[in-house]
């Protein structure tokens, strides 16, 4: 690829989830051929990684409230990808169309909700769908973090006490997960194809689970055996609008929640892996992570 046809690429929120797997990803064989170097991390925080040198990553750090700041770190930029939280959005595509960017990210990595997001407007409410004439919108949707099901006990068993868990339903739902490295790795794939052929929305899904086969891989890796309370669809669904409900939520009320959508009878369960997103993002170049090996792994070093 010749020099002229790289992208110049900047990367905004490096200190949450998705920040370092996403500069992984960029600077890896894989990817690096098709980026200019060094990638540029916009950042309001003096951090930088240890894992990357300064012809891999420069560091601008910049205030969300001066809009020239942001346009300063934009220019000479054709792509950013936004990993920060929700809530600055609209503010980086304004600074980003200024500063003459062409193909923009929202931090919009979720499920791909369907009409059951609007059951719980407070805590499913924010907006995920961003269109600016001036520069293109890619939203990547991704179900959930695979890596939070494995490490955080509330995400899979809906409960803070140990050993107990929550079953919806038959437990058998498939609920589709993407590793957050693999997240990264599809950010680097998308990012240098030119803006107008990229479809506004791109669903992947690197895996899918079911409560019952994790619960039964956590009761034999850890040798413990789970007490499981039973929960009907509707049970939870009841549970979920009160948790919408609340002013002050803590994790559980948010699984709740998101439990809920993905066990809601108006959900249309959809196999992404299958679908023209995984084609157009991982043309046999990168191995979906899988969960029931990684949760073997991660809670084999637990013990
Ligand atoms: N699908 C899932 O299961 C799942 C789970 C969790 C999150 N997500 C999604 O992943 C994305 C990132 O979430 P996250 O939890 O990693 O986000 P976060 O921790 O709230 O924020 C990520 C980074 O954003 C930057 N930032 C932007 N505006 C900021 C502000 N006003 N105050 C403080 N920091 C700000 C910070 O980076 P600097 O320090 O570099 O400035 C921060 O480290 C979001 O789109 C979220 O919806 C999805």
């Amino acid at each position: 690829m010749s020099s002229s046809d790289k992208k110049a690429v900047a990367v905004v929120g490096l200190n949450g989830e998705l920040g370092k797997p996403t500069l992984l990803a960029l600077t890896s064989p894989q990817f690096k051929e098709y980026y200019k170097f060094p990638i540029r991390a916009i950042t309001t925080s003096n951090n930088k990684f240890d894992e990357f040198s300064d012809s891999e990553v420069s560091y601008h750090k910049v205030d969300y409230s001066d809009e020239s700041s942001l346009v300063s770190a934009f220019n000479g930029v054709d792509v950013v990808i936004d990993l920060g939280t929700r809530g600055n959005t609209e503010s980086l595509i304004a600074a980003a169309a200024k500063a003459g960017v062409k193909l923009f990210f929202p931090t919009v990595y979720t499920p791909n909700y369907g009409p059951e997001k609007n059951d719980y407007p407070n805590l499913l409410g924010f907006k995920n769908v961003f269109h600016d004439d001036r520069l293109k919108c890619v939203h990547l949707k991704v179900g959930w973090f695979a890596d939070w099901v494995i490490c955080k006990p509330p995400v899979l068993f809906l409960s803070l006490e140990p050993n107990h868990a929550v079953r919806v339903g038959d437990g058998n739902i498939e609920i589709p997960v993407t590793f957050v490295s693999d997240i990264g790795k599809s950010l680097a794939s998308l990012a240098h194809h030119p803006p107008a052929q990229l479809p506004e929305k791109v669903c992947i899904q690197g895996d899918a689970y079911t409560q019952n086969e994790l619960f039964k891989l956590y009761e034999q890796v850890k040798g413990v055996k789970l007490i499981v309370e039973e929960r009907s669809h509707d049970t939870q669904s009841q549970i979920a609008a009160e948790a919408d409900k609340k002013q002050n939520i803590n994790i559980i009320d948010f699984m709740n929640v998101v439990t809920a959508t993905m066990t809601s009878p108006k959900r249309n369960y959809i196999d992404y892996n299958k679908g023209e997103g995984a084609k157009l993002v991982n043309p046999g170049i990168f191995e979906w992570k899988k969960i029931v090996p990684e949760a073997k792994k991660a809670w084999s070093k637990e013990k």
